[in-house]
């Protein structure tokens, strides 16, 4: 068969998606998959009219990618294709509506308040730094409400940061989401389901040199430590395993999904945030977890593939 494999796009993590659908169209031909790679523009859909693949393989992140937008337009085509439904993008990429989701569902997840930009404008921004230090203590994390590579994110350890951390935020998203900052490890797990049903890949532990898991740590090669497996008692690795499953299965989520999460000094996972299109460059965690279970990347993106073309 012939997959088509989406990378680039025009969101801000566009450098990322070419890198990971590089990574991800080496795997496939390595598993004997016939794969182009193509990036995304006005001519995508008549091209995909044209060639008809039997699948795409969108390794698309951020806007367009996670947001359901090209969900919503392969769909439309009726190109199967490796990932969730346009809904589903939707409400996952949007922090504040997943979180209120997942802590429907019983999980934990940290405090936290949405602010739209807006919001400045209508009660002033005095007003609105003492309700957020009223309702919050320090530290606090400060992100966009739909982004992701920690793009706009900053950590916010005293009061006087926060305006700052705000007018950077709001240069990725129109709304703010303020949450507090809980201290312990960071884990990320991946959910596979190849047709069988979601699984959770070993856990990924992250440590970043610098202690902030930055855009920087992201993608620069040797600055940030990996464990994969997570150090990890039995317990703990089946309780991370089990809220990266729950939140995929309660978002509505298919294919892969990637969960961060932190492991405070309790061995409480608090959820933080779930990917839809995972990184899967070459210092992503969700490859390393495919290595930690001892399969093989080519064999496993192959498998997703035919299990949305069957
Ligand atoms: N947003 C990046 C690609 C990630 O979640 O890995």
């Amino acid at each position: 068969g012939r997959v088509v494999v989406l990378a680039g796009g025009l969101s801000h993590e566009r450098d990322v998606s070419i890198r990971s659908g590089r990574r991800v169209a080496d795997a496939l031909r390595g598993a004997g998959v016939e794969v182009q790679v193509r990036d995304v523009d006005a001519g995508l859909l008549p091209s995909l009219l044209a060639d008809r693949p039997d699948a795409v393989f969108p390794t698309l992140h951020g806007a367009t990618g996670e947001d359901g937008a090209i969900q919503g337009i392969l769909a439309l085509l009726g190109v199967p294709y490796v990932g969730s439904s346009a809904a589903a993008c939707r409400r996952t990429f949007d922090k504040p509506s997943a979180k209120d989701a997942i802590r429907a569902a019983g999980l934990s997840t940290p405090d936290w308040v949405a602010i739209p930009k807006t919001t400045f404008r209508d009660l002033g921004t005095q007003a609105v730094l003492d309700a957020v230090s009223a309702a919050f203590p320090l530290p606090l994390f400060v992100k966009p409400a739909r982004g992701g590579s920690s793009l706009g994110a900053a950590a916010v350890r005293t009061r006087e940061e926060l305006p700052a951390a705000l007018v950077a935020c709001f240069a990725y998203d129109e709304t703010a989401l303020i949450e507090r900052q809980i201290t312990g490890r960071e884990i990320a797990v991946a959910v596979v389901d190849t047709g069988d049903g979601p699984r959770a890949l070993p856990a990924v532990e992250i440590v970043a040199d610098s202690g902030v898991y930055d855009y920087a740590a992201r993608y620069t090669a040797g600055i940030t430590e990996f464990f994969a497996p997570a150090r990890l008692t039995p317990d703990e690795e089946k309780a991370v395993a089990d809220v990266a499953v729950r939140a995929h299965t309660t978002l509505g989520l298919s294919c892969m999904s990637r969960t961060d999460l932190i492991l405070d000094a309790d061995s409480t996972p608090w959820f933080l945030e779930v990917a839809v299109a995972p990184g899967l460059t070459e210092t992503s965690s969700v490859p390393l977890a495919v290595g930690a279970a001892n399969l093989d990347l080519g064999v496993l993106y192959r498998n997703l593939v035919e299990a949305v073309i069957a």
